[in-house]
Formats: structure tokens, sequence, C-alpha cells
């Protein structure tokens, strides 16, 4: 699937996406707390970015355990970030419409953050170098010794992995889904997303930047991951 079919996807996802991202991703909920407890710093007055926001229920979580800081949450989808500006409205938070491999947009991004964090948006960008780019520029944006934090999904090692993890994520799907509109899922799941093992997520961070690279949890195909910027 192309990159500008995937921001349409999900421009028109964007009104029952809080209501799909939980019937379709694995454990959401409770990876984004976990995402949530293992931010490093106690220092509450930091300048947070959020990855690939979507509607912000990432940047939710994280400002409830963060009032005083400042947001920003960058995206692609207007659909999805229409969603965010209204659930951040309370909070001290902005957001920047961009596709994260536009180089020259997101050299504009302003600040220097922190922090970052990001959930299940990296496994969106189709490509091994098209990823790598970029998390180099959304690293970019990363003070020296600030923490980048993830969660997303992860391709299996081997086919009996590869094989499981369909298998869960359909058992996943059947319990909200017909066995129709589950394989429609999978099949739309198949085209939109293009996960990697978690050595090559490590990999791409360090090429981006990043030191201590370290996974703090993982259930099934759904990781959490971090780094700190050199
Ligand atoms: C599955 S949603 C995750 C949203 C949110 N982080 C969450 O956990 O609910 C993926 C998001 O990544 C965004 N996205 C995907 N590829 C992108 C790209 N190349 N540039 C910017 N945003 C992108 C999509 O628009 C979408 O909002």
């Amino acid at each position: 699937m192309k990159k500008m079919d995937i921001k349409e996807t999900f421009d028109n996802e964007a009104k029952e996406y809080d209501f799909t991202s939980r019937a379709v991703n694995i454990y959401f909920d409770e990876a984004l707390e976990q995402l949530v407890k293992n931010i490093k710093t106690n220092d509450k007055n930091i300048a947070i970015l959020d990855v690939c926001c979507g509607t912000g229920i990432l940047t939710e979580k994280v400002a409830k355990s963060f009032p005083n800081a400042n947001f920003t949450g960058v995206d692609f989808s207007t659909g999805m970030v229409d969603v965010a500006k209204a659930r951040m409205k309370n909070y001290d938070c902005k957001f920047f419409i961009s596709d994260l491999l536009d180089d020259k947009k997101m050299a504009k991004l302003s600040g220097d953050f922190d922090l970052i964090v990001s959930s299940f948006g990296i496994h969106n960008i189709h490509g091994m170098s098209e990823k790598q780019r970029a998390l180099k520029n959304v690293m970019q944006h990363l003070k020296t010794g600030g923490q980048y934090i993830t969660c997303d999904i992860l391709k299996g090692i081997n086919k009996k992995e590869i094989e499981h993890f369909y298998n869960f994520q359909k058992q996943w799907l059947l319990k909200t889904y017909s066995a129709e509109a589950t394989q429609n899922w999978l099949d739309l799941l198949a085209e939109e997303d293009d996960p990697v093992a978690l050595k090559d997520n490590f990999d791409l961070l360090e090429n981006a930047g990043l030191k201590d690279l370290k996974l703090y949890w993982k259930k099934e195909f759904l990781a959490i991951w971090s780094g700190t910027k050199k």
C-alpha cells in the first residue's frame, strides 16, 4: 500500500479510531500504560513530542502523568489530528501536520524535546530505508540525553512465529468482529503494516543516533523499547 493511501485510510478511520484501536491492536491500553510507566525522567516541566500521535490517545495518557509539560503531536493525517486537538484542549499542546518522510518540513518542526514518545506508528512506514529516514527526521529534535520510548508491533523472526502472530491477531479480532469482518481486517493490515523484528528496530535507532537501547515489555508481537540520544 502506498504512503498516500495510508494517510487516507487514517483520515477515513479517524472518527472510529478510538474504538477500532482497541478492537484491532492487541493489548492496546495495557501497552500504552506500560510505556508511560517506563518514562525515565522525573522532571515535570519538559517538552514532549508524540510521533504519529494519531487521535492523541497516548499524548493524553502521558499528559496525565506530566500535566505541566508542553506537548507537540506530529502526524500526517489531519482527520486523526482533529480528534487529538479536541482531546488535548485542556493541555499545553500543539500539532504539526507532516509526513515524517518530508525532510524539509520535518526540519522545521520547532522545539528541542526532552522526551519523544510514539505508539503504533513507525510500522506504518514501509521499507527499512524509509523508516530510517523518518527516525532521523524525528531524532534531530531530541535533546542529548533525552529518551525516545515507543510501543509498536514486531515481525516474527521465523515462519513459525509469523504464523503464530497471524493466528493471535485473528483470535483477537474475532473477539469483536464476525469471521468476514475479521478477514477484511487481516487483509487490510497485511497491506497497511510493515513491522520489522526487534533487532532491526534497534539498528534503526542506533543509526538515528540513539544508545542504551533496551526492551522493557513484550507480549506476543507487541513490545516497548527505548533509547537515549547520544
Ligand atoms: C495506528 S495509528 C497510531 C496512533 C496513535 N499513536 C495511537 O497509538 O493510537 C498510526 C498513525 O501514524 C500516522 N502515520 C503513519 N505514517 C506516517 C508518516 N509517514 N508520517 C506521519 N504520520 C504517519 C497515521 O496517520 C496514524 O495517525
